[in-house]
């Protein structure tokens, strides 16, 4: 099976996270999520997070020099061999470019670029209701569109659900104003390359993943046949 190396890109609130956790089970691949990196990083006050905080506080991007190492240590990682999927990264050209020359490095391509597509109205709808789990971040909740079972708790582990500190209506604003400025010019750079793929991210999280894999599954058929 050939690797599969895959990108979410997509505004804050699309549900890259939710389907991040979603496909690091189904296709058993790392799932390194930038966001939670460096909130970790800022928990346990490490020089990188004390780097991190005041940028993400604000909902600035981190420097490129910041986060460029952070991802580039992981991709050669022995249990990214197989693949990995990214998350939140790369965010700028810089970064766009930094992964590139790493990929190039190890001689391994990138396999798709997967745009979740959301509206911004939908966008901010979401990060207003968004809960996630103390325990583990990357098991994410809505109040309305995603509940938990049992309210404020996480169904999967019992550890406290909370909002992020980054989730302030003044923070969110000023993230996807860093989104459309920073972030998007990626999707014609990797369009331009003919790996971007689109995906409706305002369809329910299971019909958003089936899609997901349906892609995938037409992309591995497209390597098949070149083999
Ligand atoms: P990060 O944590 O990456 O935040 P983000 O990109 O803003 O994305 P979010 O996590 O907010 O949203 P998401 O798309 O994952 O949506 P989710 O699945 O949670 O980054 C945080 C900060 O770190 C940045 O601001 C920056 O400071 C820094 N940073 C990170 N990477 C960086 C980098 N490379 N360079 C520089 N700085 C960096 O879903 C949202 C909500 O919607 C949830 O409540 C969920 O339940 C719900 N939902 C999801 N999908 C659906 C659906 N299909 N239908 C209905 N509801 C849904």
């Amino acid at each position: 099976m050939p690797e599969l190396n895959l990108i979410l890109l997509g505004p804050p609130g699309s549900g890259k996270g939710t389907q991040g956790e979603r496909l690091q089970e189904d296709f058993r691949l790392p799932y390194y999520a930038t966001g939670d990196i460096l909130r970790a990083a800022v928990k346990e006050g490490t020089e990188v997070g004390k780097k991190a905080k005041e940028y993400m506080d604000r909902g600035d991007l981190v420097p490129d020099e910041v986060i460029i190492g952070v991802i580039a240590e992981r991709l050669q990682d022995e249990e990214a061999a197989d693949g990995f999927i990214l998350d939140g990264f790369p965010r700028t050209l810089a970064q766009a470019e930094a992964l590139d020359a790493k990929m190039k490095e190890l001689r391994r391509e990138i396999t798709a670029v997967i745009l979740v597509e959301v509206s911004e109205g939908e966008a901010l709808r979401r990060l207003a209701g968004r809960r996630t789990c103390e325990k583990n971040p990357s098991h994410i909740y809505h109040l309305e569109l995603d509940p938990p079972k049992n309210d404020e708790v996480c169904d999967l582990d019992g550890g406290k659900l909370t909002v992020r500190d980054d989730d302030k209506p003044e923070v969110i604003t000023n993230r996807l104003a860093q989104y459309r400025e920073k972030t998007e010019p990626l999707i014609g750079y990797y369009e331009d390359r003919g790996i971007l793929q689109r995906v409706n991210g305002e369809l329910p999280p299971d019909e958003v993943e089936e899609r997901i894999h349906a892609l995938i599954g037409t992309l591995r058929r497209e390597e098949e046949m070149e083999i």
